[in-house]
């Protein structure tokens, strides 16, 4: 199974700042084995998608509705990011869960949206310190898991994020995101049958140039979600190269 290098900026770059990001990344890059896809803020998709024409990049949202389409001011439906060329939407990112009271019922809605659009889901689940100082990660994050799959068909990219480890540098070990990895493939054969073996299960939180490797070495691992070294292309170029 293919990595994905997947890239979050979160709400980071302009459309001028992304143009530029684009055309030096089509310097610099040279795709591998990993497939690289890009989540940036859906001002910038339309440009991404112009600017990484042919590049072999693919795009993404960072979200996506829970609805078709209608009078729900400021969101972005699926319909909207195949428009602009997008295969990814992030659903259940733990920034929109804690600031956005997003719960698993609603992110298994947004996921279902997306594939009813023609897009593939990745699914963020993963602990927060407390759950984690418990021991009590793996139940925790495959309740997550299956509630925010309820309804879900296997065309779907799971990537857990642990919460202590996003945005903090302090990455998880190897080990630790194997743990999860294991067990998250594992209740995805509950849920899927074999088609559990296709799906790609990223780790997310800190991944960096020079700990890209170990980790997707692993062998439950299947890339990376990654939100801080994708605003660099030197990063971007690094992890790509490390895979
Ligand atoms: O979605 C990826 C993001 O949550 C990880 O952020 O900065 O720890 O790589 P960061």
């Amino acid at each position: 199974m293919k990595n994905l290098l997947a890239l979050n900026w979160k709400m980071n770059k302009t459309p001028s700042e992304a143009q530029a990001w684009a055309e030096e990344l089509k310097t610099q890059l040279t795709l591998g084995d990993a497939e690289l896809a890009i989540m940036a803020p859906a001002i910038n998709l339309q440009a991404l998608s112009w600017f990484l024409k042919d590049s072999g990049v693919a795009i993404g949202g960072q979200d996506v509705s829970a609805h078709e389409s209608g009078a729900y001011t400021g969101e972005i439906s699926a319909a909207m990011l195949k428009d602009v060329g997008a295969k990814y939407a992030v659903v259940g990112h733990s920034e929109r869960r804690e600031y956005h009271g997003e719960t698993d019922a609603v992110v298994a809605t947004k996921a279902a949206q997306a594939q009813a659009g023609g897009l593939v889901p990745i699914v963020c689940v993963g602990e927060g310190l407390d759950v984690r100082e418990r021991g009590e990660q793996v139940p925790y994050t495959l309740a997550q898991l299956r509630g925010s799959l309820a309804g879900v068909g296997a065309d779907v990219v799971i990537a857990y994020e642990p919460v202590w480890a996003i945005g903090t540098g302090k990455t998880a070990t190897a080990e630790d995101a194997e743990e999860l990895a294991a067990a998250i493939r594992a209740e995805l054969h509950t849920l899927y049958g074999e088609a559990a073996e296709s799906i790609q299960i990223l780790y997310g939180g800190s991944v960096k140039p020079d700990n890209i490797a170990s980790i997707c070495a692993k062998p439950n691992v299947n890339g990376a979600l990654v939100g801080g070294a994708s605003l660099k292309v030197a990063d971007v170029v690094g992890m790509n190269d490390a895979l």
